[in-house]
């Protein structure tokens, strides 16, 4: 941790003397930064003039899954969500993140039924009856990143996949409870994983969720199976995603070898997943994006 003078302007840009701002704060964070789980660096938390940047590109990337549940119908292909959205996007001002992301060549993952995440849209895959289908979108605004997802219901979905989703939807309520500043992010994980246990279904280990904001996947990696008291401490300022990503059989994933993105359950059961992006504040948490 860089040494800033007490009258010297505080190090997250607020213009207040450093005395009036962080040092209490970066005190505090001295002590934890004894424990053997990191604590976060100082890009990783987000100033004011940032957090209202973030809020803006959210507002946007919440319109345009909101418009995705307005038009989403069966009989659509999943490139014509990927139309929606960029259309609905680039309308508000926004870039869809994922687009030429790392090769990615579309402006949002659509998700079907045993695709876990990642799913390519294409102009061969229609929505059919009973299909469970995340959508999700991610946004550049102004320079700032927001990140989130939802899960559809094509038609008459059974009862078995409509449960799988209204658990996964729950399971982000259950993570909720544990975001607070000075708390280790490795019990908001724990507490998912516990739940989706007991309600008979699994979460995939490999991928999880990420700071977000300023870049498109910052630290620290968010984990949905993690262990009480591990992994970073969470201080006011932090933004990630919490993004689980349930089966209904086993854990077991893999990648599609042909395209390199879309990722599959190795037992072909049913996925599901929601992903939200939230602020950690001086008291508990904001919802930044849903
Ligand atoms: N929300 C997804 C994630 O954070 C979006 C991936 S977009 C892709 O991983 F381009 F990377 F596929
Ligand atoms: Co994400």
């Amino acid at each position: 941790m860089e040494k800033t003078e007490r009258n010297a302007p505080c190090w997250c840009g607020s213009g207040k003397k450093y005395k009036y701002c962080h040092s209490a704060f970066d005190d505090k964070l001295k002590k934890f930064a004894a424990e053997p789980y990191p604590v976060p660096t100082r890009d990783l938390i987000k100033n004011e003039e940032q957090i209202e940047g973030i809020r803006a590109s959210s507002k946007i990337n919440i319109a345009v899954l909101d418009y995705v549940a307005e038009h989403i119908r069966m009989g659509m292909t999943t490139a014509e969500i990927d139309e929606m959205v960029y259309q609905k996007t680039t309308e508000l001002g926004g870039v869809p993140a994922p687009l030429n992301y790392r090769g990615f060549p579309c402006s949002c993952c659509v998700s079907v039924n045993s695709v876990v995440c990642h799913g390519i849209p294409d102009d061969a895959t229609y929505l059919e009856n009973g299909d469970i289908v995340n959508v999700d979108i991610s946004t550049i605004y102004n320079g700032y990143y927001s990140d989130s997802s939802r899960m559809f219901l094509i038609g008459d979905v059974n009862e078995e996949a409509r449960r799988l989703v209204e658990v996964t939807k729950k399971s982000l309520e259950v993570g909720l409870k544990e975001v607070a500043p000075w708390k280790r992010l490795g019990d908001m994980g724990a507490a998912i994983h516990e739940y989706i246990l007991q309600n008979g279904y699994t979460v995939v280990k490999e991928i999880g969720g990420h700071g977000v904001g300023l870049e498109f996947h910052e630290e620290p990696f968010v984990s949905y199976v993690s262990k009480r008291g591990t992994e970073m401490l969470l201080v006011p300022g932090m933004v990630f995603t919490i993004e689980p990503m349930v089966n209904m059989g086993a854990d077991a994933i893999f990648i599609d070898e042909e395209d390199d993105w879309t990722v599959y359950t190795e037992d072909g059961s049913l996925s599901a997943q929601w992903e939200i992006t939230v602020l950690v504040t001086e008291d508990g948490y904001e919802i930044l994006t849903y």
